[in-house]
This record gives C-alpha cells, structure tokens and sequence, in this order.
C-alpha cells in the first residue's frame, strides 16, 4: 500500500491588517477583552476584489516551491474552504486553472473550520487506495466577507489567510491516520442565517456568520478531549510520544484546554491564533507552515492536527513528518 507524506507546506496572509484597537473604533469591545477571552490581538483581511482563490494560489505556490514539483506533478487539487469565490466552479477549479494544473480530480470540501483535517482524510484515502501520487491539499478562507461587522460577538474572531501542503507518495505512512466527524444535532451552534437556497433573511446582503460562543467553546473542549484519545488509541501511542500540537486556531484557552489533556507543555503547541485570529479551514495549514519554516517542526516528528468548527464537525490526523 502506498501512504501520503508531507513533501511540502506553504501559507499566505493578505496585507491588511486589523488591531483590537481598530475593533475599539467598530464595535463595543475592548483590546483586554479580546485579548483575555480568547488570545487574539491582530488578524489579517482580504481587500475589496481580493479572494479566497487569490489567497490560495500564494499558499500552494510557496508549497509547491518548498516541495520542488511543478504543476505536471499534481493529479489531485482539494480545497477546503467555507468562502469560496464563487457558488460553482469550485475554488479547487479555478487554482487548478491559475496554476496550470490540468486532468486530475479537483474538489472543494465544506466542514468549515475542520475542512483541513477533513481534507486531509479524503487526500489520504486517495493515496491508500493508490490513485493519488501527488496532491496539492488547501485550507484557504475570506471569512471577513460573511462576519457581520456590527456583531462584536463574531467580528473580533475571524480573519482570513490560506494555508496549503503538497502530499506525495510514500511506502511509509506520514499520514499516520485520520480522524474525521460530525453532528448536524449542533448545525445551531456555529451557521449562517440563510444562503443560496434558503435565502437570505430580510434585509441582509450576505449570509452572515452566527455563534453561540458559550456553548461551542464548551463542545470544542469535549469533543477535542475525545478525539485526542481516540487518536493515540488507534495508533497504539502514549501522549509522551506526540511532539508537536498543531491546533486550531481559534482561542488560545480552548487550545491551552487540549495540550492539558495531552500532558503538553505550551512550547510543545504551535499557536499562532494571536496574529492570525479565527481563519476557519486555512488556520491549521497556516500554523502548520509556521512551525516548519521557522524549524520547530523537524523531519520525523509526530504531530497532532486537530479542529472543531460548525456543523458541528470535528476531527484530527496524526502526521508523521
Ligand atoms: O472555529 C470554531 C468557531 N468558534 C470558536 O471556537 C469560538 C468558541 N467560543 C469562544 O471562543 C468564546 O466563547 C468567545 C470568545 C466567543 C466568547 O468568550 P466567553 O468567555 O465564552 O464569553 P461569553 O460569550 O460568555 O460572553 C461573556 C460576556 C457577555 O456579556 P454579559 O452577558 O456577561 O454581560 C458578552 O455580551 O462578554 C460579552 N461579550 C463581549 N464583550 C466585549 C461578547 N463579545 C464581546 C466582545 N467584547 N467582543
């Protein structure tokens, strides 16, 4: 059997950047606040005209550079993203096309913030079932076009950003397994109010994100719990032997929550939720990339990727890098 290995990773932030400062002049909030509840003190935005796909192409090129393939190597493009450019073709189409990349399968995934992870399992059955031999994996997002500006609870959480891996072949497993899950019993957590086929509520322009901040906090930290144990079980592995959690971003309390639960000290996690804030699906590959390029991260280390996010989903993979 053929298994997939992280050849190379790649991320990308758009220039703007906003401060907690900035949401002091939108919305009735404040820096400490912020900063308290959940780690965040900046995060990135796209500019008008500025997209998902646009963000996503800088991330797979840096990927596709640290790997050293071209785009006659890839025969598998997925995206994950909940913000993609347009309702049809796929976000994963159109980087094919802005890439060159031509024949192979090319496919959006939608588990919003675990869409990485979600991505990742697909591309790893791919690989185990032999049809993939190169797979460009994608985490990209503009979440700042469906926040609702005036609602201080979501505003000061998301930003936007992409983060992207080239998969390739291997006899050995970097993938070491996935993880992935679901229940639509929580869709109210975390949703938009309306889309394409619903509609949108009066009034509104756009299908804007909606939280129950409280209670999503309260199921990240179970669910993350049991899916750390789920994780070293089926690997047959003790949290000793984790040397590197690779979280999602999205409050540094739910995040210090899960490295407990590993036993990990903090320098041990990669958090980057205090630049990046929230990005959904790309803040897994965009911390990801972090930590390799500033060489944290070294070849053979086994890390935990994990995330929770609307639907409810959730999810992780083992990775031996
Ligand atoms: O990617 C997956 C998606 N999302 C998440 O992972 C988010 C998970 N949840 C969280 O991170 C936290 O629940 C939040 C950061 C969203 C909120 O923190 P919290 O400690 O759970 O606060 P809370 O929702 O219980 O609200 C506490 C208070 C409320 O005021 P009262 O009712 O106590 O007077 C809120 O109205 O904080 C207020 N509040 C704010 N105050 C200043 C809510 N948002 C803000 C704000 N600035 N931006």
């Amino acid at each position: 059997m053929s298994y997939a290995r992280i050849q190379g990773t790649g991320h990308h932030l758009p220039k703007r950047v906003l401060t907690n400062a900035d949401l002091e002049k939108m919305v009735d909030t404040s820096d400490q606040w912020i900063r308290e509840r959940t780690g965040i003190s900046t995060r990135y935005l796209v500019e008008d005209g500025e997209t998902t796909c646009d963000l996503a192409e800088q991330a797979s090129r840096k990927a596709m550079q640290a790997a050293g393939v071209g785009a006659d190597d890839i025969d598998l493009v997925i995206v994950a993203t909940t913000t993609p450019d347009r309702v049809f073709p796929s976000t994963a189409c159109l980087l094919q096309k802005r890439l060159g990349i031509h024949g192979g399968p090319a496919f959006d995934i939608q588990a919003v913030c675990t869409g990485f992870v979600y991505a990742l399992g697909v591309a790893d059955k791919f690989f185990r079932a032999g049809s993939s031999r190169r797979a460009l994996v994608v985490g990209a997002e503009t979440l700042s076009k469906i926040i609702d500006w005036t609602d201080r609870t979501t505003c000061v959480l998301f930003g936007d950003g992409a983060g992207a891996v080239v998969l390739e072949a291997s006899d050995t497993p970097g993938l070491l397994s996935t993880h992935l899950h679901a229940d639509g019993d929580f869709e109210h957590l975390l949703t938009t109010r309306g889309g394409v086929s619903e509609g949108l509520p009066d009034g509104a322009d756009t299908a804007y994100v909606h939280m129950k901040g409280n209670e999503v906090f309260k199921m990240a930290v179970k669910t993350l719990g049991r899916i750390v144990d789920e994780t070293l079980e089926a690997n047959g592995l003790e949290k000793s032997q984790i040397d590197w959690l690779v979280p999602h971003q999205a409050n540094y309390r739910i995040i210090e929550a899960t490295a407990r639960k590993l036993g990990l000290p903090m320098e041990r996690v990669v958090v980057t939720v205090a630049e990046h804030g929230n990005t959904s699906a790309a803040s897994v590959p965009m911390a990801l990339d972090v930590a390799i390029r500033d060489g944290r991260i070294q070849r053979g280390d086994t890390l935990l990727l994990e995330a929770f996010g609307g639907g409810f989903t959730w999810g992780s993979a083992l990775v031996r890098y």
